[in-house]
């Protein structure tokens, strides 16, 4: 039987900028297709924002809009509240508050649930709500969805992505067009890619954050942001940038969640990637997600991971999977981490010295006899080996001062520990003359 005569599923907004204002207008346009899908209609009746004038502009006189987002929450005939407003500050009380209320909550705030989602998403379960929050990681692409049900077979390996829009763009912009990095950032600030403090894109804390919730879904472990590893792309040269080229890689800040025996491994840096591959070739504000399963082998998920509409995409699918299953029982909702809340796992994630992955070393060094075999020698006894070695031409690195070249080595894969020993150690040779230059390289073979 249809339940096309159902009452529609009624929707309160907090906030409504780049994603809120997307998510009105997506609804707004799609509305026939989205009650074929859903069942029922979903009606956005109550927006909450700081700017009520410029919320009522958009939304007309049909909704009501208040500045108190409580008043959303209060609303007993409200039945879903979608969180965008962003933040751990005022969010969090607000989603907790909307939970406390028996209302199911939408978010595409990724950097509140990487740090307090255990306690909202218990909360939830208490409470017998839904939190859907497939916005919160690469934007449009549905990658919890894949992660969460349709991989849902596979022991997962590794997941690796471009999940923060504005870097990739900052890196194809500076790389193709020789643009400023601050110039870059004020771009893609202007198109809406960024986050209301572009450190955390900078820094790499939100493809963390992100990083965080795939590593929870794909291990059922908890999200556990503090112990991720995180490096951004602020200390990034461009001649590592040149050199990582003329080697056959592009350099990517990906975020990764990969097993090992001992635990999982927790990190966003920026990582050299053969060229040959297809996420090397991810450029722009554009997200993609690789995912390797058991079963499955290698999956990779492409689109766009930022801005108002394509972000809205996933608020809305979000939105359609709790009208169908409103009526339902809690227990048949898909649990928000994948896992069942009394099935997850205690591996714990590695510390970053126990991390195991090749490496791109730049040292700067006295051009002279016997430099090479010093730092050969010091590899060695870390155990690690080398896959290539390469010396630049000395005018290429010092035109004016012809005793400098460029040693850029290629390892195999070994751990990070081990690899802190041996920068160490060869940065105190002598004949080593700059801050030695380490960068990851994954080959997502
Ligand atoms: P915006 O800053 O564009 O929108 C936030 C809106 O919330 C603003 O209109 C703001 O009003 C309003 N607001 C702030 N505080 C309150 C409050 N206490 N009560 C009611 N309204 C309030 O942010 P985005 O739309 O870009 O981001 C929203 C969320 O979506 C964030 O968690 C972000 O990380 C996430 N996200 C964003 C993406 C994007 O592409 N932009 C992509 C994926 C996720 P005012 O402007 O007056 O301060
Ligand atoms: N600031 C984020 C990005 C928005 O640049 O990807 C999407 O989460």
């Amino acid at each position: 039987m249809s339940q096309d005569n159902q009452k529609p599923v009624r929707v309160g907004l907090l906030g409504i900028g780049t994603v809120g204002g997307g998510t009105f207008t997506v609804l707004k346009r799609n509305q026939e297709e989205i009650r074929r899908r859903a069942g029922r209609g979903i009606s956005i009746d109550m927006v909450a924002d700081l700017n009520v004038a410029r919320a009522k502009e958009l939304v007309g006189d049909a909704v009501e809009v208040v500045s108190d987002a409580r008043q959303v929450i209060a609303n007993p005939n409200i039945d879903v509240v979608v969180e965008l407003i962003g933040g751990y500050g005022i969010a969090k009380t607000l989603v907790l508050e909307a939970i406390a209320a028996g209302k199911h909550v939408v978010t595409a705030n990724k950097a509140l649930l990487a740090v307090h989602g255990t306690e909202i998403f218990a909360a939830a379960r208490e409470k017998g709500v839904m939190v859907a929050f497939e916005a919160a990681v690469a934007g449009g692409i549905p990658i919890i969805k894949s992660l969460r049900e349709g991989l849902t077979a596979n022991q997962i390996q590794w997941v690796a992505g471009i999940i923060n829009g504005t870097t990739n763009f900052i890196l194809s912009e500076m790389r193709d067009k020789g643009l400023d990095f601050d110039v870059v950032l004020k771009e893609a600030q202007r198109l809406g890619y960024a986050e209301a403090d572009p450190t955390f894109d900078i820094e790499g804390i939100d493809a963390a954050h992100k990083a965080t919730l795939l590593s929870a879904i794909a291990y059922g472990i908890p999200v556990q942001f503090d112990k991720a590893y995180v490096e951004g792309i602020t200390k990034l040269s461009a001649v590592d940038i040149k050199y990582a080229e003329q080697l056959g890689y592009r350099i990517k800040l990906l975020g990764i969640a990969k097993r090992q025996a001992a635990g999982i491994e927790l990190r966003t840096h920026p990582t050299l990637v053969p060229q040959r591959r297809l996420i090397a070739n991810v450029e722009g504000a554009m997200n993609a997600v690789m995912v390797q399963g058991d079963a499955v082998g290698t999956t990779m998920y492409y689109g766009k991971g930022a801005g108002s509409e394509p972000t809205a995409s996933a608020v809305v699918a979000d939105l359609v999977d709790i009208a169908r299953l409103t009526d339902a029982p809690a227990a048949s909702y898909v649990p928000p981490l994948a896992f069942q809340h009394d099935s997850m796992s205690t591996l714990p994630i590695l510390p970053i010295e126990e991390v195991v992955t090749s490496f791109y070393v730049r040292l700067r060094v006295a051009d002279q006899t016997g430099v090479l075999a010093k730092i050969t020698g010091i590899l060695a006894e870390q155990g690690i080996s080398i896959d290539a070695v390469i010396q630049r031409e000395a005018d290429e690195v010092s035109g004016e001062n012809g005793n400098q070249t460029d040693l850029i080595l290629l390892t195999h894969d070994t751990k990070e520990g081990r690899m802190n020993k041996a920068i160490a150690a060869m940065q105190a040779l002598p004949t080593v003359l700059a801050p030695i230059v380490r960068l990851r390289k994954e080959e997502l073979a």
